[in-house]
């Protein structure tokens, strides 16, 4: 009975949840419907593949090329159809695409002018890929309306006329490429470094990167001459810039193609073993790179621990059996000082509940971060073992423990570290185990320097919003970055410590449900079934109000609207109450600063 009264309060808050999230978007399935339609598909995918007689929410998620916000709604996050032989004009159908942030027609044959009123068909793009078609006219000049555009791609196309200057008032746009085009006059100066492969193989632009422009010189002998070298020189560079750009372009592709799975990036790291690593910490600070290459036999495939968005992490085990753990960082954008000045402050951030950077090595073009080592792994790893290594099923008290020191670690993040740091990619695979089970939060601090240089600091770059299952609903509309978006990533690892589900595949839904695990839940209340939700393991051995209690935090994290998520301190302070008996806190408590409104935090951090 006791049971029972809490679950109906549930389903009033969770009624509230459900009403406010919008479920199917019919404008997404027409949007697909056209360009199915419009586009002539010699390869058959969009004809066999794209089928619109099953509607059930969710069912265009699974279409060829076709990547969802969330697998059970019906709305378009990014397409992909690349190398598909696609003839046709630029799909104008993509209108009814309202969400779509990524869209790539790369490598088809499509034809015809860019729209002018580009930014009514796709105004929250961040990725633009139009290379390798045969579209023709000018560059519109409302593409400089596409304010959210990080990347365009036109390379490989028949366009006219001059690059429009309006062009350089897009403030995220980190790369332009539109080599290999029929463009003419002065290229306008970006604000992002430019480098004349983007330009290449267009015989009338002019200005820098490429040879300057020659309009008011004068007409004497001298400087015809000078003029004729200088040409003579930047049409060889070009010739052998552009055969460097497609060896480059090959090695980019093959590398692709291998993922992550040989080393050797590493083995070109030989020149450059002796490059020292420059530590946080005693232990650290004699170590050179061979040390680092040695302890992980080469960064072999067999020493990786993970991987993730911001990297590959690899186990290191020094001759003297001491364990670290390092990570490659993938591509990151920023120049070697402004790296450096990143790493010394997260350096210097340490919290008992944060995994600490011990030091990192530049070598060659290569990032690597060394960390402590985390003997238990992830949580994610021991929420949702394999069935081939059942390892240690975490017990109750446990998982309360984990909620309580991860919520700590982030709080402390947001409140008061110096300065503030937004996780922007909580999962539970970023949430360590030390030897004691004490979670450790990892990666905090990366996901800005995936962005690149001069780039606001609290916005996404190039689609990547976190994992999926845990991206905040209103990422799709902001593209950015705020601590509530953290909270409510955080309240979807609260589910999967209550549930034992994972956030995007559901085990015990019936096979028709598709959403994630916040949709079973909502659905769940709203049959009054939320009970059902719980980890089988873990009821009726007296833990079923503590159980409760926390699935009720989880619940308001995960609030669609922002402003109505608790921050990360109060959701803290909620966990530290329910699991106050068993005196798992260690009273390193810091002195939070605390914020008065959520409006001043956002600001603090955006002001970093
Ligand atoms: C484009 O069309 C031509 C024939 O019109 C064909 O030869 C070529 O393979 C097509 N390109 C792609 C990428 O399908
Ligand atoms: C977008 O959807 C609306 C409503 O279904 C439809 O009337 C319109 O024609 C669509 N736009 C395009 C370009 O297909
Ligand atoms: C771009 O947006 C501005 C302001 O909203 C508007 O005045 C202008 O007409 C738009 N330009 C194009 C080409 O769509
Ligand atoms: C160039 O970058 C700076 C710094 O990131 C930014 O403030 C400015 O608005 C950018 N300029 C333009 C024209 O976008
Ligand atoms: C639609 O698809 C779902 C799952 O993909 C399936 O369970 C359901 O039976 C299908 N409905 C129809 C009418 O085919």
């Amino acid at each position: 009975m006791e049971n029972r009264s809490y679950v109906s309060l549930f389903q009033i808050l969770l009624l509230m949840l459900l009403s406010s999230r919008n479920y199917s978007s019919q404008l997404d399935v027409e949007c697909l419907k056209s360009i199915k339609q419009t586009l002539k598909d010699p390869g058959g995918i969009l004809t066999n593949y794209w089928k619109f007689d099953n509607t059930t929410d969710g069912f265009i998620c699974h279409f060829t090329g076709v990547e969802c916000w969330n697998p059970g709604e019906n709305k378009v996050l990014n397409l992909h159809l690349a190398n598909m032989g696609l003839e046709g004009e630029f799909p104008s159908g993509l209108e009814n695409c309202t969400s779509i942030t990524g869209v790539d027609l790369s490598n088809n044959n499509l034809t015809g002018p860019l729209p002018a009123d580009i930014s009514k068909k796709i105004p929250f793009v961040t990725n633009l890929d139009l290379s390798f078609n045969i579209f023709t006219g000018e560059i519109p000049i409302g593409i400089s309306n596409c304010s959210f555009l990080n990347v365009i791609n036109l390379q490989h196309n028949h366009l006219s006329g001059s690059i429009p200057w309006q062009m350089t008032i897009l403030g995220r746009l980190t790369s332009l490429n539109v080599a290999e085009n029929q463009l003419s006059g002065p290229i306008p100066q970006f604000n992002f470094s430019m480098t004349a492969f983007s330009f290449a193989g267009n015989p009338g632009l002019c200005g820098a990167p490429l040879a300057a422009c020659q309009g008011l010189a004068k007409k004497d002998k001298t400087s015809v001459i000078i003029g004729c070298v200088v040409a003579g020189i930047s049409v060889t560079l070009l010739i052998v810039g552009v055969v460097i750009y497609f060896c480059l372009r090959k090695v980019t592709v093959k590398k692709k193609k291998k993922v992550l799975l040989d080393n050797m990036w590493a083995k070109h790291l030989k020149g450059v073993r002796g490059t020292k690593v420059s530590g946080f910490e005693k232990s650290i600070s004699k170590m050179k790179l061979s040390s680092l290459m040695e302890a992980t036999n080469d960064f072999n495939v067999e020493s990786i621990i993970g991987t993730g968005r911001t990297g590959t992490m690899y186990r290191a085990i020094l001759p003297d059996g001491s364990t670290f753990a390092v990570k490659r960082l993938q591509d990151s954008q920023h120049s070697e000082t402004q790296f450096i000045a990143e790493m010394n402050t997260l350096g210097a951030v340490r919290h008992s509940n944060l995994v600490p950077l011990l030091g990192f090595c530049i070598a060659k073009k290569e990032r690597l971060l060394v960390y402590k080592h985390m003997p238990n792994g992830n949580l994610y790893d021991s929420l949702h073992p394999t069935d081939a290594e059942v390892r240690h099923v975490l017990d109750w008290p446990l998982r309360l423990k984990i909620s309580i020191g991860a919520a700590k670690g982030l709080a402390w993040l947001h409140h008061s570290c110096n300065p503030r740091i937004l996780h922007r990619n909580i999962s539970s695979k970023c949430i360590l185990l030390d030897h004691d089970f004490e979670p450790k939060i990892s990666d905090f601090g990366l996901a800005r320097l995936m962005n690149p240089v001069d780039t606001h600091l609290s916005t996404f770059v190039n689609g990547e919003f976190g994992d999926l299952g845990y991206v905040a609903p209103e990422y799709g509309r902001t593209l950015t970055a705020t601590p509530k978006g953290d909270v409510y990533s955080y309240g979807v690892v609260l589910l999967e410590l209550v549930t034992g589900e994972r956030p995007t595949n559901v085990s015990i839904a019936p096979d028709s449900f598709k959403g994630s695990l916040v949709d079973w839940i909502s659905y769940l209340s709203n049959s009054s079934l939320l009970q059902d939700a719980i980890d089988k393991s873990l009821i009726g051995k007296g833990y079923d109000n503590e159980l409760l209690q926390v699935l009720k935090v989880a619940c308001s994290c995960v609030l669609s609207v922002p402003k109505e998520r608790p921050t990360m301190f109060e959701v803290y302070q909620l966990l530290r109450a329910i699991g106050e008996k068993y005196h798992f806190t260690t009273d390193d408590d810091l002195p939070m600063l605390l914020p008065s409104t959520d409006g001043d935090l956002d600001e603090l951090i955006v002001a970093q």
